[in-house]
């Protein structure tokens, strides 16, 4: 017998090569006539905010472009971005860029309907939908587009504003929009996508249709991350990971992560003064969250593995299931991304405060299918401090 589950995710999503060029038509459609666009000045200076504004000119919508969106964004920022579209007196929003334009321009999209400020809606909710939004990812990672989440930074804490309005009236995932990321972003948000469809796969909330979601992203970023990576030009590749992202995203948005996440956001900022790319991060612990979560779910682990490119034909499902992490690893090394804490400056004697770091989240420790313990947690950083898995040591 199969429980019940609930299933969301954005209105409307379009995704395709050249997909961009409807904007204008979707945004037309939901009402808008005066759009901000949210970006950052490294999109904007590839020409794709450009871009944007001259689909929508062609829709009859006006737009003004702001491009001041920073990676991991402060709720200050946020309430700039909303203090320029309240006085602009805009009526719908573009989101163009990573996450962070992404979940910027959704607390700008509800700053037009509703009063109020960023801190306010994450505490207290907020009542109205959304202006119309179109979100348009320029990664192919954070899967922002289709989740129910907008990430700020704290001084002392990420904090995320959460609601089913903060879905949009159209994602919009044209592959075209990543083609001009450099590598090390493109290794960066890819290995984000790919922790989004492990964690969810993980997740106590995933259902067959995030699972099948997610084992088919997984798929994906083993068959075209690698290339995205060394070959930026490969318009193949990059199908595939935007694909990737926006599945995995889809994942998320419905079970979430579990102490995968919680384990990156342990040693980065606001937790300590470290500063590294999201995905960068959590690609670190992933492993040994792994091969904490194994023996709780032996034969989702196992098919993470095969689905990674490993042969398990003939181990017992135990040892196919320990082959997850290892998989995960060899990603990690042809990426060129970091394979231990140690490497990334954490200090050893930080590892006490790192698993009670975790701890914190009781949201990712709920979801996480293994019980999480300080102990449990302390194993799992002594491992990602040196980079080696049990059957290494
Ligand atoms: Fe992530």
């Amino acid at each position: 017998m199969f429980a019940s589950f609930p299933f969301r995710t954005a209105k409307k999503i379009l995704f395709g090569t050249g997909t961009i060029d409807q904007v204008g038509t979707e945004l037309k459609g939901v009402g808008a006539t005066k759009t901000v666009i949210i970006t950052d000045r490294t999109i904007r200076e590839a020409g794709w905010a450009d871009k944007i504004q001259a689909v929508l000119k062609e829709s009859g919508i006006s737009s003004t472009i702001w491009d001041e969106a920073q990676a991991e964004p402060s709720v200050e920022i946020g309430e700039q971005a909303i203090a320029f579209a309240r006085e602009g007196g805009f009526d719908s929003v573009v989101g163009l860029g990573g996450g962070s334009a992404i979940d910027i321009a959704k607390a700008a999209a509800v700053s037009l309907k509703n009063q109020g400020t960023i801190m306010g809606w994450i505490k207290d909710g907020f009542t109205n939908p959304l202006a119309p939004l179109a979100l348009c990812p320029t990664t192919a990672g954070t899967g922002s587009e289709v989740s129910d989440t907008a990430v700020f930074a704290t001084p002392e804490l990420k904090v995320g504003l959460v609601s089913s309005m903060l879905y949009p009236d159209v994602a919009i995932v044209d592959p075209t929009l990543t083609s001009s990321m450099p590598a090390t972003v493109t290794a960066n948000t890819g290995i984000d996508a790919l922790c989004h469809a492990i964690e969810g796969y993980q997740s106590k909330q995933a259902n067959p249709l995030t699972d099948a979601l997610a084992l088919e992203s997984m798929r994906l970023v083993d068959k075209y991350l690698r290339a995205a990576y060394c070959n930026g030009g490969d318009m193949e590749a990059r199908e595939g990971m935007a694909l990737a992202s926006l599945l995995a995203g889809i994942v998320m948005g419905n079970a979430d992560t579990t102490i995968g996440h919680a384990c990156g956001y342990a040693f980065v900022y606001p937790a300590t003064k470290l500063h590294y790319p999201h995905g960068y991060a959590i690609a670190i612990t992933l492993p040994y969250v792994m091969e904490y979560n194994a023996i709780a779910q032996l034969e989702k682990h196992a098919n993470i593995a095969e689905v990674l490119g490993e042969n398990i034909d003939g181990l017992s499902l135990r040892d196919a299931a320990f082959l997850a992490p290892v998989a995960f690893k060899k990603l990690l090394l042809d990426l060129d991304l970091p394979m231990s804490l140690r490497s990334v400056d954490v200090e050893k004697d930080m590892i006490q405060m790192l698993a009670r770091n975790v701890l914190k989240s009781p949201n990712h420790c709920r979801r996480n299918p293994r019980e999480v313990t300080e102990d449990g947690m302390i194993t799992l950083f002594e491992h990602a401090y040196e980079g080696k898995l049990a059957s290494e040591m």
